[in-house]
């Protein structure tokens, strides 16, 4: 397949009913057609494992499957098991079911560093009960929030402050400040400069950097100090640094973290974990104010608890980020190789942490390019791997990621021609991808 030849027709169909129904055409905006070359937006039929299907009939070997939360591939048979188990005994009473408790006893085995535990479904559910925790635990109104990270939650105390902020009250976003990652000095400044004032420091541990020597344990001690609460956002990292989280990894222990994502291996369950101080200030067992604190309907779904509490029995027992880091490394190494072979080693850059790698496209002049990825993706699609990033899953293969080297070769191939012509406009078949965060369509 070259590229040229390589249309969706169903998938376009689908993606057109699905904008007329439905804002943004999908339920998450990095999902969003925006972000695939023009006509080549797969809507998925199914998935098993480390490949899914589309409504065209076209099979791909997918990487960041579910926006990073299947990580041990689709319908993995054990967590189906579970989850069948509990669908059969129903899924949501009138009191805690048991599995509530279970659930609890498992996270807390798997991540030990927290004392206490609540589940929720949705990772921004989460993070903005830490937020909500911290504000009344310190009783300070800001919140700092680490500028590197993409993101943290769909609410406004965060929403605010992207270039989609419309409809978020200025008097909130005021509340919300920043500080860069693995800068110690400059979160001190902003602590000193707002002495007294911030409830949080909320940044992801990790991302595409590791945290620079002592960065974690510095701030920690730089929250005790100034008396504000630190949070880990490890949405991400949880399951993908260690079982035990990049917490356990790195040896440091917040005060309260949040988790989702690869928790549920697809299904809907995240997690507010944290010091026992902290979080009884949502119990009943604390004479102070009662913090509202992650009360949801669908909060306990048994089957997801379920799925969640066999994705960690997996984890430990199959060693899976061990193995998601084996995989992340060997494509990464062929990926670089590949696209070093092709002389654009300097243009199609893999980084981050082996079990959580993305890739970028960066023009004749070394800047990051949205035509160059529209380029690149195009050819990834025609050659059968839809990867907007290369975040791996435990259920690939050998022959999966062999596939995907010699696909990026051959995309790789032909950037280098578009890089030759001084313009990548003739291979891209439309207009460029698009970030997610921009305030005009
Ligand atoms: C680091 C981080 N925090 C929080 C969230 C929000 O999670 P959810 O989409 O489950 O609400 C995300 C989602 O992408 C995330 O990546």
């Amino acid at each position: 397949m070259t590229g040229e030849d390589f249309t969706l027709p169903r998938s376009r169909a689908a993606n057109e009913r699905l904008h007329a129904l439905v804002p943004g055409g999908a339920h998450t905006y990095a999902k969003g057609d925006d972000q695939y070359p023009e006509g080549l937006a797969p809507v998925i039929s199914h998935g098993r494992g480390a490949h899914v299907w589309d409504v065209d009939g076209n099979r791909y070997v997918e990487y960041g499957s579910g926006l990073r939360s299947v990580s041990l591939g689709h319908a993995h048979p054990r967590v189906i098991e579970a989850v069948r188990r509990e669908l059969d005994r129903g899924s949501n009473f009138v009191r805690p079911s048991v599995v509530e408790l279970e659930a609890a006893e498992r996270f807390l085995a798997t991540v030990p560093t927290a004392e206490m535990v609540k589940f929720a479904k949705n990772g921004s559910d989460a993070t903005t009960a830490a937020v909500r925790l911290a504000r009344a635990a310190t009783g300070r109104p800001r919140v700092a929030v680490c500028a590197d990270h993409p993101f943290f939650s769909v609410d406004d105390w965060f929403i605010g402050t992207t270039p989609m902020s419309a409809g978020v009250p200025a008097a909130t976003t005021e509340l919300t400040l920043s500080f860069p990652y693995g800068d110690l000095a400059a979160a001190e400044e902003l602590l000193t400069r707002y002495e007294d004032e911030v409830a949080c420091l909320i940044l992801e541990p990790a991302a595409h950097t590791e945290p620079p020597p002592g960065y974690l344990q510095g701030l920690r001690e730089l929250a005790d100090r100034h008396g504000c609460v630190l949070v880990f956002d490890e949405m991400i990292t949880g399951f993908r640094w260690s079982e035990a989280g990049a917490q356990g990894l790195y040896g440091v222990v917040p005060d309260l973290s949040t988790f989702g994502k690869a928790l549920g291996n697809g299904f809907a369950v995240a997690a507010l974990a944290g010091r026992r101080a902290l979080m009884e200030r949502g119990g009943l067992r604390h004479p102070g104010d009662r913090v509202f604190l992650l009360s949801t309907t669908h909060g306990a779904e048994t089957h997801a608890l379920a799925a969640a509490m066999a994705v960690q029995t997996v984890y430990v027992e199959e060693g899976v980020t061990a193995r998601l880091h084996a995989l992340g490394e060997r494509l990464a190494s062929g990926v670089r190789e590949a696209a070093a072979g092709m002389g654009v080693g300097d243009h199609v850059v893999v980084r981050g942490r082996a079990s959580n790698l993305v890739f970028a496209t960066l023009d004749g002049d070394g800047r990051p390019s949205q035509a160059y990825r529209t380029l690149f993706l195009r050819r990834l699609l025609a050659g059968g791997v839809l990867a907007p990033s290369f975040v791996v899953s435990g259920a690939l293969d050998d022959a999966d990621i062999e596939h995907t080297v010699e696909v990026v070769a051959e995309a790789c191939a032909v950037y280098r021609k578009a890089l030759d012509a001084g313009d990548p406009t003739p291979w891209l078949g439309g207009r460029p991808v698009q970030p997610v965060f921009r305030r005009l369509v």
